[in-house]
């Protein structure tokens, strides 16, 4: 646990804090005495079961709640047959939306069997009105529904709701908070995203995350350094710093400092051994940054560069501001500096009004970069993002074709670059055992792939040297040579 909290110096008999921290630490410790009484009536723990869908930065705030359920004193569970389940959204696609939806059908048997039973729900899908709408009306059975924007506030949200017998609504229009030092139950113990900035002032014309997540706002470097430092002091080796456009980090701070004066921070910190980041937006990668990587020790050869499309007209109609030849100018800036660099890329099809000619523009930029791997999405129309109201929306059963020809494509570039990867050594982050065979081992090298080896399980957080011996379709495979 991370900035786990002292109840027995919290007052819990005064009334709440005003400041922000503070007072989620109150009502922390007033549900924990709660759920100790709880606990002694029933004779058994009281258990939660969180589930996070979407990205990482919503998985690095489902940490915190996490962490604000462990330190109330809640038992958390894989399963679903809890006292409380509580689902972190995502809906930057139709199919998110889609999977809360069909999960909320199935906890619906559950709570008539459980009717004590909490559901919370939160994060970008209820920053929607039509999804908070239809939640009121079609599943009442939901006890909380909040954001993107108060999701500091949970442990406070957590209490009025307990004391309520209706829905509790709380869904903020934006913010400008940031609010530090929450506890935190992390995923992994050796390596941790770290946010640097929220929301984004992009508006690429097919994306609802700025409506979703609000304006971009950064945090301070310096409660940045000092999050890293503890994490370190923690155990931690790897960060991710996260962001939706990590390159425009620090442009709005009183005293602006660019995202590579940033990583030269962070550089600095003794025991960080490696660094990532994501996601670049590629009209912003900076000549200033790819010095930063070329001359730095720590941060990974690896770089998330999402093209999103090889067409120009549509590259303009999505509003990325850039063109598929400044990008290609950027990739081989990169390469000329930083020449074994990594990179991996987001691709969208059936864009509306994409031709033919210009999906075929999207493949044949694909191979040009020989990226190592991609993520490929059939476009899915948001509302109220500008891009649902074009004409032309393309019928699926023609997205679905470029779709599989283009990961086709994708597997065979992946194929090529992995078989490069043949005989050289690797650093490997070690993250755990395959689940098929515990002398397995599964780890991260620094270009972000996953390798497997021969090993044992005391190898977990250590960074190990690998020697590559085959390729499959998305991992490598290897023996220690250290
Ligand atoms: N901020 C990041 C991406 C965040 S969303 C960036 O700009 O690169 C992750 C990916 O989802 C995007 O890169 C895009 O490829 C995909 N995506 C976003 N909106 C989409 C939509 N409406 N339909 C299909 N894919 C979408
Ligand atoms: Fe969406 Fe574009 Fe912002 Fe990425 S940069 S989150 S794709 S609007
Ligand atoms: Fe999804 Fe929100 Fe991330 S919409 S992709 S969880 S920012």
């Amino acid at each position: 646990m991370f900035n786990e909290i002292d109840f027995s110096k919290i007052d819990t008999g005064i009334t709440p804090p005003q400041d922000d921290t503070e007072r989620q630490y109150y009502y922390m410790a007033k549900l924990a005495e709660m759920v100790a009484l709880r606990e002694r009536e029933l004779g058994r723990r009281i258990t939660y079961c969180l589930q996070t869908f979407g990205c990482q930065m919503n998985e690095k705030q489902s940490e915190v709640v996490a962490g604000i359920m462990d330190e109330i004193g809640f038992k958390r569970q894989e399963t679903e047959d809890a006292d409380v389940v509580i689902y972190n959204t995502c809906t930057v696609r139709e199919n998110a939306n889609l999977k809360v939806y069909g999960r909320l059908g199935k906890l619906h048997s559950l709570k008539k069997s459980n009717p004590d039973m909490k559901i919370a729900l939160f994060g970008c899908m209820m920053q929607e009105k039509q999804v908070v709408d239809k939640i009121q009306k079609d599943y009442p059975f939901v006890n909380l529904v909040f954001g993107t924007h108060n999701i500091f506030k949970f442990a406070e949200l957590f209490y009025e709701m307990e004391n309520l017998d209706s829905q509790l609504i709380d869904i903020w229009e934006g913010t400008d908070k940031i609010v530090e030092e929450l506890p935190t139950e992390r995923n992994y113990s050796f390596k941790s995203g770290v946010n640097i900035m929220f929301g984004c002032n992009n508006f690429c014309s097919y994306c609802i995350v700025p409506y979703v997540r609000g304006r971009e706002r950064s945090r301070e470097p310096e409660a940045i350094v000092k999050e890293i430092e503890a994490l370190v002091a923690d155990g931690v080796t790897e960060v991710m710093l996260l962001g939706q456009n990590v390159n425009s980090y620090g442009k709005t701070l009183k005293d602006p400092v660019t995202f590579a004066q940033l990583l030269e921070k962070v550089e600095q910190i003794e025991g960080l051994k490696r660094i990532r980041f994501m996601t670049s937006h590629p009209k912003d990668i900076s000549d200033e940054l790819i010095d930063v990587m070329a001359a730095s020790k720590h941060i990974c050869h690896a770089l998330h560069l999402p093209v999103q499309h090889g067409s120009n007209r549509i590259l303009q109609s999505m509003n990325r501001r850039y063109t598929r030849e400044k990008y290609l100018e950027r990739v081989e800036a990169i390469r000329a500096k930083v020449p074994d660099i990594s990179l991996t890329t987001d691709l969208i099809v059936g864009y509306p009004g994409e031709t033919e000619e210009e999906f075929e523009e999207t493949c044949s930029l694909v191979e040009r970069v020989g990226y190592d791997s991609a993520f490929t999405f059939i476009y899915s129309p948001r509302v109220g993002t500008r891009a649902a109201d074009m004409p032309d929306q393309i019928p699926e059963s023609v997205s679905s074709r470029r779709i599989q020809k283009l990961i086709a494509l994708q597997k065979e570039i992946t194929h090529k670059r992995y078989a490069k990867y043949i005989g050289q050594v690797h650093n490997v982050l070690v993250e755990e055992a395959s689940r098929r065979d515990e002398n397995q081992m599964a780890g991260k090298n620094e270009y972000n792939i996953t390798v497997n080896f021969p090993g044992d399980k005391s190898l977990v957080g250590q960074i190990v040297k690998v020697k590559i011996t085959s390729a499959g379709e998305s991992t490598l495979r290897g023996e220690r040579v250290d």
